[in-house]
């Protein structure tokens, strides 16, 4: 019994496959785990809330007010009650309300209240699932801290073929077991993460720029607070909002008042992951007014930034960690080892732009890790927060090698 002794909030909402819940359910209690559901009233018309009473041995809550003797169902109570809330299926409507804090039923309100993890299992049509709108409140769900349990590609309920399927009940249930398996790691570690692009002013309206969205550093971050780390997040003007509390943002704009965030905090961490995209150049001259266009040409002379990664790999005592990227388009496996090198890092994440899928604005990656063996590590293309696992795993490794975590 894996999950004897926790508490689980089920969360189950209005799509064909909350039948599925059932056997979830059955799945979760035959671990040991104490499960509450919580059902939409949409949910009722798919699956009966005695089934679900039935199979958990605790009345389903769906109403504010229990109808019989008007008492109050606490969702603050609830939320407080549970060591992990797990919503599936989730349908578009349910992800679009707890991305937008919609209260309108018992699921949302135990969301909003809930102290603990919270893992979501969407279930839909494959069009439904791949709408803009649908994917930025996934987007929006993740930024939040929210785990979510990629749906899988087959046969949907419309007769069509796709991506949308709820995960299997059985697989979700080890996803569970795993997530409690799973030690913080990093507890009482301190990380710097940069993110983003930097702007480097021409004038008072005109800068140089570049494609980063900082979404790779934003993962990072939630990852490392996963692991149980605290984060400060040193970011390049991005659109990205951040919402965990454990994750200090300090926002900049240029190379240089990033490495002015960067050099200042670093001493007090136990390693950094150096994600931001930083200009290499910057303008010698900020224009004081708007450049007018008064001639056919203009040359605009820049001058190197300072490498805030190369600083930091000087500064970098035997007990820090520090992580850099390399975005590279040929030679790629020599030039990433090549970086690691003369940075003085301890890993590397060489993203090639050869590869479909990867770098700037796409929400996917396929990274190559390597260390100072020179031993790379070949990863498939795979979501930006899959990645941030796969990076924080491999700093956690790299920690427990050099024996700087406790058993
Ligand atoms: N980096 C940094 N400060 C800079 C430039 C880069 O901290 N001024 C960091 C990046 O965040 C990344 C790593 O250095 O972790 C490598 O960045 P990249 O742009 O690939 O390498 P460069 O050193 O700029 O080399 P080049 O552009 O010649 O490939």
């Amino acid at each position: 019994m894996r999950l004897s002794g926790k508490h689980i909030v089920l969360g189950v909402t209005g799509s064909i496959a909350a039948y599925k819940a059932a056997y979830l359910l059955r799945g979760l209690v035959k671990e040991g785990a104490e499960v509450q559901v919580v059902m939409t009233p949409s949910a009722k018309e798919f699956i009966t809330s005695v089934t679900m009473s039935a199979l958990s041995g605790k009345p389903v809550i769906s109403e504010f007010f229990s109808t019989n003797d008007g008492s109050w169902n606490s969702h603050v109570d609830l939320g407080q009650w549970a060591d992990l809330m797990l919503i599936a299926p989730a349908t578009a409507a349910t992800l679009g309300k707890m991305a937008h804090a919609v209260c309108d039923n018992m699921l949302i309100t135990t969301y909003l209240s809930a102290k603990c993890p919270v893992m979501i299992a969407p279930a839909m049509d494959l069009d439904m699932f791949r709408h803009p709108a649908n994917l930025r409140n996934i987007e929006l769900l993740r930024a939040d801290g929210n785990l979510i349990i990629e749906p899988g590609e087959g046969a949907l309920a419309s007769g069509l073929h796709g991506k949308g399927r709820m995960e299997e009940p059985d697989v979700i249930v080890e996803e569970v077991i795993k997530f409690f398996g799973q030690k913080k790691k990093l507890l009482n570690k301190h990380f710097l993460v940069t993110a983003g692009p930097t702007y480097e002013k021409i004038d008072p309206v005109r800068f140089i720029g570049n494609y980063s969205s900082g979404k790779m550093g934003y993962a990072i971050a939630h990852e490392l607070v996963r692991a149980g780390a605290k984060v400060t997040l040193v970011s390049g003007p991005v659109e990205i909002k951040n919402t965990n509390p454990q994750i200090k943002v300090i926002a900049v704009e240029s190379a240089h008042e990033m490495h002015e965030a960067c050099i200042g905090l670093f001493p007090q961490t136990d390693g950094a992951v150096m994600c931001a995209a930083v200009a290499d150049f910057t303008p010698v001259q900020v224009a004081g007014s708007k450049i007018k266009r008064e001639k056919d040409d203009l040359m605009i002379q820049l001058k190197p930034t300072r490498d805030i990664a190369s600083d930091l790999g000087q500064m970098k005592s035997d007990q820090q960690l520090l992580v850099g990227f390399a975005l590279e388009t040929d030679d790629e496996l020599s030039n990433a080892f090549a970086k690691l090198t003369r940075k003085n890092l301890d890993l590397i994440v060489l993203n090639s732009l050869n590869d479909h899928g990867a770098g700037f604005g796409v929400d996917t990656n396929k990274i190559t890790l390597i260390g100072k063996n020179n031993n790379p590590a070949f990863f498939e293309l795979k979501s930006k927060a899959e990645v941030a696992a796969d990076i924080v795993a491999a700093m956690v490794s790299e920690m427990e090698r050099k024996g700087k975590l406790q058993e």
